[in-house]
């Protein structure tokens, strides 16, 4: 039996052919070395998705995606390492280590969780059990607003009393100080010991995506209580940036309908849930992130995401806020999804991402609309719910009539702009503008002008030096590549320690380089071989997925330096290392010429204009070359 996950692992990995895994949803050719297929992570016709199998990888030259069979596994079936893990194991009949992890912060965690479930549990008998005239306030509010015992019971919604250390006396038999403190369910006071952290609220228990407690956002009672909602601060248990309210009622539904609602409050997630739309979560008072995006695309092969904010204007901006991060989010694999199909025939695209916006005019907020309309009501407007781009040129336009002079047409064109320039197929781009010109009543022939230029204004903009700044960051982040991928070269003649003390201690700048280079660093004391390095760090981590790709990408740079004599093989280092220090000699450099701009300021303005002018014309002059 393995005694730790990693042995585990380990006993996993030996029993994986990536080819076999592969091939269970990729049909793949061999071709040399490897095997070749269409990418399973983005949309493409010719294949530029390869298999190492002596390697154990996969990796997609068209996206960048990359790992090893587990996390193939991972990233196809939207599945989280433990498990996978698993249910490996039971299939290769390996038994699970007694415990799972060693760390001591394990039990800690553990403890930290209780404590949260035996709070959640406290607050929600109080509120259900207690008869005085304060908590029958509280139900009644509750039940107002829509929140039947059912609902308190399935979400545990609870209460805190005004009592200030009901909850501590009752814990503190069975918790240590420091987990609950830890766990943000007491504070340390100036003068009388600990006291609840939370007092006179409604309480709302978060769960992680597994069902684990791990946090609270609590409600006011009274109007004038503030604020409106305490909210647990982060702690080893609670990452909000990573974690989404509701996820783990919602994350089945999320799966099978292939599609998630994201709502701003806890309220909006429990009645829409209560209601039928199980596929709600929300953020926990902070505002979305890419951790997020990707905690979701977990569980959204499509990556179809209805945005469903308040209707005011706060809401709006949170939707096109919340938009861009989202665009942002998935970029790289491919456009976002701008027209629906029954418009024109887009048989071979398939989509980064859809993002849909759920506005029912009645309503200040889902919760609001479901409990005053309807959940079928909202269900409806859910199936009628806009692209994206058409909320936003809707929701401009439903401003034209504050149009009046000339003057704030053109003020509100410049808003609308940007929305109209991110259209990618330049038919439905020019429906919009004429949909646009003709709702406005401007001219449509100044309007497609006025889109165009404004688009080679952004181009010329970025300085040249900036240009300069970033060309110099993406060689010496090559370079630093190259330097990390020497390790991973498996016929070298060269030791670990070797290699490590040709590099010396040259500074690396990437952020996920240096975390990589420090997990080599750790890894080679204990490994013995390439192929155990390689195996361990995709372990490291598993729960990483950009990392994961950034080392599949090192270990492709590898390949490339194999088969090379002792001689060439230091040369590669050595001027890596070279480019890597020739950089930062630049960007010093770089720095001072800024300084020394600044200090020139009206010189440096006729001097960037010479430079963007000399760069069109060069542009010009090699588009007539190229036409020639
Ligand atoms: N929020 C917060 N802290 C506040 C106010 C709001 O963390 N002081 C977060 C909460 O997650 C809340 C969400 O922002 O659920 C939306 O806030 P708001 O629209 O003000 O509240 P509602 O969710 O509509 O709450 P309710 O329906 O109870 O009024
Ligand atoms: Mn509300």
């Amino acid at each position: 039996m393995a005694k730790t996950i990693e042995e585990l692992v380990q006993q996993i990995k030996e029993r994986l052919n990536i080819v076999d895994v592969v091939s269970e949803k990729v049909i793949l050719k061999k071709n040399g070395n490897h095997y070749w297929g269409l990418c399973p992570f983005h949309k493409e016709k010719t294949p530029s998705f390869s298999v190492n199998p002596r390697l154990g990888i996969y990796k997609c030259f068209g996206c960048g995606e990359g790992g090893d069979a587990l996390s193939f596994i991972m990233k196809t079936e939207n599945r989280d390492f433990m498990d996978v893990i698993t249910e490996l194991a039971e299939r290769f009949g390996l038994e699970m280590p007694a415990r799972i992890h060693k760390e001591g912060s394990k039990e800690l965690k553990d403890q930290m969780m209780s404590a949260c479930q035996k709070a959640a549990e406290y607050y929600n008998t109080y509120l259900l059990q207690d008869k005085s005239p304060d908590t029958l306030k509280v139900m009644e509010y509750l039940s107002n607003r829509g929140i039947t015992k059912d609902i308190i019971q399935k979400y545990s919604i609870g209460l805190a009393s005004k009592a200030p250390t009901k909850l501590y006396e009752l814990l503190k038999a069975k918790f240590s100080d420091e987990v609950l403190e830890k766990a943000g369910l007491i504070v340390q006071s100036r003068n009388q010991g600990y006291l609840d952290r939370f007092r006179h609220r409604i309480t709302i228990p978060i769960q992680n995506e597994f069902g684990d407690y791990v946090a609270f956002g609590a409600r006011a009672i009274d109007s004038d209580q503030s604020p409106k909602y305490l909210n647990s601060s982060d702690s080893l248990i609670y990452n909000k940036s990573k974690l989404l309210f509701g996820l783990y009622t919602a994350k089945d539904t999320i799966k099978e309908d292939d599609c998630v609602i994201l709502m701003e409050g806890y309220f909006d997630v429990i009645s829409a849930q209560a209601h039928g739309i199980t596929n709600a979560v929300a953020t926990c008072g902070t505002s979305l992130t890419a951790e997020h995006i990707r905690l979701l695309s977990r569980y959204l092969k499509s990556r179809k995401i209805y945005l469903s904010f308040d209707t005011d204007s706060a809401g709006q901006k949170a939707t096109n806020r919340n938009a861009e991060l989202i665009k942002e989010a998935f970029q790289g694999l491919g456009n976002i999804k701008q027209f629906d199909e029954s418009y024109i025939s887009t048989s071979d695209d398939r989509y980064a991402c859809e993002i849909r916006v759920i506005a029912p005019p009645e309503g200040k907020d889902p919760d609001e609309f479901i409990r005053s309309v309807g959940a079928e009501s909202y269900k409806e407007y859910m199936k009628n719910a806009p692209l994206l781009i058409d909320f936003q040129v809707n929701s401009l336009l439903s401003h034209k009539k504050e149009l009046k002079t000339p003057i704030d047409k053109t003020r509100f064109i410049k808003e609308l702009i940007p929305v109209l320039q991110e259209i990618n197929n330049e038919i439905i781009q020019s429906e919009y503008i004429k949909m646009v010109a003709g709702a406005l009543d401007i001219n449509e022939d100044a309007l497609y002008r006025e889109i165009k230029k404004s688009k080679s204004l952004e181009t010329i903009a970025s300085p040249e030096i900036n240009r300069i700044v970033k060309k110099n960051v993406s060689i010496s982040e090559k370079a630093q590549k190259n330097l990390l991928s020497v390790f991973l070269v498996p016929d070298s003649h060269f030791t670990f320690q070797q290699i490590n003390e040709m590099i010396g201690d040259t500074q690396f700048t990437d952020e996920m380089l240096i975390i990589v280079k420090s997990t080599i660093d750790k890894l080679t004391n204990s490994v013995n071989n390439v192929k155990e390095l390689i195996e361990n760090l995709y372990t490291a981590f598993l729960d990483n997925p950009e990392i994961q790709n950034l080392i599949t990408d090192l270990i492709s740079i590898s390949e490339t330096f194999n088969n090379l004599d002792d001689r060439d093989f230091q040369n590669i280092i050595r001027e890596n290392i070279n480019k890597i220090i020739q950089c930062q000699k630049d960007e010093e450099k770089e720095k001072m010429r800024n300084l020394y701009n600044s200090a020139n300021d009206n010189e440096t303005e006729a001097l960037k204009i010479q430079m963007q002018l000399r760069d069109k014309i060069n542009k010009r002059l090699k588009l007539e070359k190229m036409n020639d």
